[in-house]
């Protein structure tokens, strides 16, 4: 049977397209839920162009009831996938899936990750520091803002004259590169 995969999402979900795409024809794995805490996020249109089924939570629902466990059970989700959601995961989650939820995050950790750090604040934090390299990274998610252990990270050197957008954009490029195959890997490894 083949893998199946939940991904979390609160914005554009250009991480979610990639996944959702590199998974279309995929005998490994397939993408069998996106789920949103907004319910105007544009992965919730990216998820439908794929026939995708969505569901969108609100905060209540989230942190003070087994909702979203019950609809992940139910849908025998193997992997939890965070790609751009901003919401620290519980720990009733956490318990009911441990070591199965991983989540992308554009800067090295554990440089520029905790609460508030995410988006343009990341890349304006970077090139305030004046670093001369930069990159992203895939890691297990733990009770806390980008502490889990990392999976994987890619780096791209920073070069004296690029902008904030730039160095977005490369990160963009990274995320976009990488997260489907680490994804594809972590899930060879389950039985
Ligand atoms: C990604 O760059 C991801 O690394 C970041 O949100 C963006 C979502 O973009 N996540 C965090 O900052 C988590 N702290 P997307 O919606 O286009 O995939």
């Amino acid at each position: 049977m083949k893998k199946r995969i939940a991904i979390f999402a609160s914005g554009s979900g250009s991480n979610a397209q990639k996944i959702m795409e590199y998974f279309k024809y995929s005998s490994l794995a397939e993408v069998a839920l996106v789920l949103s805490n907004n319910p105007d996020a544009y992965v919730l249109q990216r998820a439908d162009n794929f026939e995708i089924p969505t569901h969108v939570f609100d905060r209540q629902a989230f942190y003070e009831t087994d909702e979203i466990i019950d609809i992940l059970k139910r849908l025998e989700i193997d992997l939890v996938v965070l790609a751009g959601f901003l919401w620290l995961v519980p720990q009733n989650l956490l318990k009911a899936f441990p070591n199965k939820i991983i989540n992308i995050h554009p800067a090295l950790l554990p440089k520029y990750g905790g609460k508030g750090m995410y988006g343009d604040r990341v890349h304006k934090a970077v090139l305030e520091a004046g670093d001369e390299e930069h990159g992203i990274t895939i890691h297990f998610v733990n009770e806390n803002f980008d502490e889990g252990e990392v999976i994987y990270q890619a780096k791209f050197k920073i070069e004296s004259e690029d902008s904030l957008e730039i160095i977005k954009f490369k990160g963009q490029q990274l995320e976009h590169q990488h997260f489907p195959k680490i994804i594809e890997n972590l899930l060879k490894k389950y039985n």
